[in-house]
């Protein structure tokens, strides 16, 4: 999108320890600055570790949940205010692997997504179809639909991220058509300006599932693609880094 900076998030998911992360974060930050905002969310544990490694670089760090009120009982869970006071800046939220596994709904998203804008923090929000629902002509629909349920009010104004990742195309080595992806990002612009105008002409749409330095270029060069959300390719500093070298 013009004017738009690209956006190359890492999503480390359950992966690493404590020295191999700060490894591959001190690899990220060593890398070449490029045209690309960079981004690495470890999981909860290793945040503060990272978060070192970091330092005042310019590698953003981002963190993969958090709950949906601010404090209180609620064993085992992590607040966004809590995040935000370890120098996290982004959450991922509904990530298709989080609404399977811990059924997280629309509406929980967006509750999640309510108190990481209460706490300063920018939300990530994934949205994304089946391979069933891609087969069945529906997948655009369900994204849209997603996108109504799960995008808090103030989404747009504190500069919110969507993240379109198809639930099929994640860690599988497959990806959509780039004239699929280009067609549901387009469709994802269209939803943001009809729900918040023109500043939803100029919120970051990323894609996600499968993205290598191989198709790096490809799927960043179609439009409305504002970068990337990368699982398997992000534990490798030399390959993420190649991808955002493609951005
Ligand atoms: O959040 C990123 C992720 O779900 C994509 O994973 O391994 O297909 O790049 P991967």
């Amino acid at each position: 999108t013009p004017g738009v900076r690209p956006l190359i998030a890492g999503n480390w998911k359950m992966h690493g320890t404590l020295a191999s992360v700060r490894e591959l974060a001190a690899g990220v930050a060593a890398g070449q600055a490029s045209g690309a905002d960079l981004l690495v969310c470890p999981a909860f544990v290793h945040l503060s570790a990272v978060a070192e490694t970091l330092g005042s670089g310019s590698v953003a760090l981002g963190a993969q949940d958090c709950h949906a009120n601010p404090k209180g009982a609620h064993t085992g869970d992590i607040s966004a205010a809590m995040l935000a006071d370890l120098g996290v800046r982004f959450v991922i939220l509904g990530h298709s692997e989080r609404r399977a596994d811990h059924a997280e709904s629309d509406a929980v998203v967006l509750a999640k997504a309510e108190a990481a804008l209460t706490s300063g923090l920018t939300p990530i929000v994934c949205v994304g179809e089946s391979e069933a629902q891609r087969v069945s002509g529906e997948a655009e629909d369900v994204v849209a639909a997603q996108l109504a349920g799960s995008l808090p009010e103030g989404f747009a104004a504190a500069g919110g991220v969507v993240a379109y990742e198809p639930v099929w195309a994640i860690g599988t080595g497959r990806t959509p058509t780039e004239a699929d992806i280009a067609a549901m990002h387009a469709r994802v612009r269209a939803e943001l300006e009809q729900r918040f105008g023109a500043a939803g002409s100029t919120l970051r749409i990323l894609y996600g599932g499968s993205v290598k330095p191989g198709n790096a270029k490809a799927i960043l060069a179609l439009p409305h693609v504002d970068g990337a959300l990368v699982g398997g390719a992000s534990l490798v500093a030399g390959d993420f880094l190649g991808i955002a070298a493609a951005a």
